[in-house]
């Protein structure tokens, strides 16, 4: 298990909350360069979650700077109805929270209807468990490793044994599901969550620290962590 777990090289996936709002379009085409293997892009409502960011308008702004896969990250509630927007504007994969909505099956449906890959977040508080009827309609399960709202918090330890937990159910499925960590990752965490079973590690603060000359080696060191 922890065999075939280590071997795995995590794809990245930037989250360009930290990246310099006023010039995004430039910081889309440099983390692209430097080796992001998906853009991730947090929607935040400011009611769902304690901060606001921003919507599908930013995201069809930014859709011609990088052919990259758009990993949108929706924080927002009622979520349904904004799930053709995203589309529409370019998502590529669209996450949703079961607590976004009434009915999260037919949310991921309705993502899928759509064209797009559908993914399912889970809070800190929230037990894997959720998943258990959700699994073979999914295609990404995103684990929050701290609870969202910001960038640059720290790591919830915790959420390790969920991860692992996530990683046989997925494997026990049988389906291509990705298994994405978001909150906290750095290269004092990121080994754990490769180790633990994810596949895909959300990375904010650790992506963008020390500006554009530093990205590839940011993100070079996160997959290179064990
Ligand atoms: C939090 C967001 C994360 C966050 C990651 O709500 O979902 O994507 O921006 O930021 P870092 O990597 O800085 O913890
Ligand atoms: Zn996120």
């Amino acid at each position: 298990m922890d065999g075939v777990a280590a071997m795995t090289v995590p794809l990245i996936s930037p989250s360009i909350l930290s990246a310099d709002f006023a010039r995004l379009g430039d910081e889309v085409r440099l983390i692209d360069a430097a080796g992001a293997d998906w853009i991730h892009v947090d929607v935040m409502d400011g009611h769902f979650v304690p901060n606001l960011t921003i919507g599908p308008g930013v995201v069809k702004a930014l859709r011609p700077h990088t052919t990259k896969p758009f990993d949108i990250h929706l924080m927002i509630a009622p979520v349904d109805g904004f799930l053709q927007a995203f589309a529409d504007a370019g998502a590529d994969i669209i996450t949703v929270h079961p607590e976004a909505g009434p009915h999260i099956h037919r949310t991921v449906q309705a993502i899928r209807a759509l064209g797009k890959r559908a993914g399912v977040a889970l809070n800190p508080g929230t037990p894997a468990k959720m998943l258990d009827y959700l699994i073979d309609d999914i295609d990404l399960v995103l684990v929050m490793s701290v609870n969202p709202g910001f960038g640059g918090q720290s790591f919830i330890t915790s959420q390790l044994r969920k991860i692992e937990a996530i990683r046989r159910a997925i494997d026990k499925s049988g389906r291509t599901i990705h298994l994405e960590v978001d909150g906290g990752v750095d290269l004092t965490t990121a080994g754990a969550c490769v180790r633990a079973g994810a596949d895909v590690l959300v990375a904010g603060t650790a992506s963008f620290r020390g500006g554009p000359a530093h990205y590839a080696a940011n993100i070079a060191a996160l997959k290179a962590a064990r």
